[in-house]
């Protein structure tokens, strides 16, 4: 019987810090109304001339993540890319982090799972070692938020809630039961797709980009009907924990450290509040990122990496919800 274990992670951000007091200056919002709402600080957004990209982030977060992990790009056999903003309309992001890592003609796999994303590749990841097909995949999820948003007054709703980052696993095979990923569970509900999403440009409409697209407000820019989002979030990300406990014969009182996506810090406390967590067993840090998407979980175990807080044999839940709607839960004995 083959597993699979997270061996090294790594994340990376742009240093160009935007504190709420930076839009304050492009937009018509405020620092109170931002942080009472969501708990964000401060985002990291590239700067214009730095042609900053979802790809180049999810490399320099791999490079961290494979010296951690004691690897190198050759004895990666694959990589799983969950992004929204992947640097090219087509082809993926995967491919491009695949030439940067010169891997020769080794797979790369896009998933397009949104806000659940890293949770999604990690499964597909999880089975490719399970069936023994790959031994060590690279998992990211890379996120370059910055120039989709409408930074004005009219896109204020969507803008400031988003940043870019990128963060990345490195998955090994593994022969000891009950050590490493333990389970992943995903679903989706495309009845949703509406609630959250960019529709165009896409194959279903006849628009493409073209200067002063954002003067399409409804159709170009990011939508979202907020709180039915967070509605469905906190019921499905509580939910989505729950199925993995129970599917392992596993109690609340079990888990060590709950990681839940950072979409917003008033959904990770309702989460914490329904599942009864004491502040010790959850860690956010939307508070400096913002909503990175695909990112934010591998960004979570990274900087947990980072202060020594990811111990051996300590439970961890990973949860998601995002557009889709797709939400995802992944239980991780380090
Ligand atoms: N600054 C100031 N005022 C704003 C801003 C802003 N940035 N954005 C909207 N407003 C105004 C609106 O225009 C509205 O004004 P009005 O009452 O005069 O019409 C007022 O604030 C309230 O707007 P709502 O959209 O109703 O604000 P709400 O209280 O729902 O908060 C929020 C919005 C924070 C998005 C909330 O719905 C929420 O937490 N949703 C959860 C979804 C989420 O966080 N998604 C993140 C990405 S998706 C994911 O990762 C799952």
């Amino acid at each position: 019987m083959f597993f699979s274990k997270i061996t090294g992670v790594g994340h990376f951000v742009p240093d160009n810090v935007v504190t709420n007091h930076d839009l304050e200056k492009i937009m018509d919002t405020t620092d109170a109304w931002i942080q009472e709402r969501t708990g964000i600080q401060e985002r990291r957004f590239y700067r214009p001339h730095e042609k900053g990209s979802t790809a180049k982030m999810a490399y320099q977060a791999s490079l961290i993540a494979m010296q951690r992990a004691g690897v190198t790009a050759d004895d990666i056999d694959a990589i799983v890319f969950a992004t929204l903003s992947s640097d090219y309309y087509f082809p993926g992001s995967g491919v491009l982090l695949q030439d940067m890592l010169n891997m020769g003609t080794k797979p790369a796999i896009d998933v397009r799972a949104q806000c659940s994303g890293f949770i999604y590749a990690l499964s597909i990841a999880d089975q490719f070692i399970r069936t023994g097909m790959y031994k060590r995949i690279l998992v990211v999820g890379s996120e370059t938020q910055n120039i989709a948003l409408d930074l004005t007054t009219r896109g204020r709703a969507m803008g400031v809630l988003f940043g870019d980052g990128g963060g990345a696993a490195v998955l090994e095979q593994h022969s000891q039961a009950g050590r490493g990923i333990l389970s992943t569970h995903l679903h989706s509900e495309g009845k949703h797709a509406d609630i959250l999403c960019i529709r165009e440009p896409g194959t279903g409409n006849e628009t493409i980009v073209y200067e002063g697209m954002h003067e399409q407000h409804d159709k170009i820019n990011p939508f979202m009907d907020g709180q039915f989002v967070f509605k469905n979030a906190v019921k499905r990300m509580p939910e989505a924990v729950m199925e993995a406990l129970a599917h392992n014969n596993l109690q609340l009182s079990d888990l060590d450290m709950l990681l839940p996506h950072q979409a917003n810090l008033r959904i990770s406390q309702m989460v914490q509040r329904l599942l009864n967590l004491p502040d010790e067993k959850i860690y956010n840090n939307i508070q400096k990122y913002g909503n990175t998407t695909a990112a934010t979980l591998p960004i979570l175990m990274s900087e947990l990496w980072e202060q020594g807080r990811i111990k051996e044999g300590q439970l961890y839940a990973l949860t998601a919800f995002g557009s889709g709607f797709t939400w995802a839960s992944a239980l991780i004995r380090w």
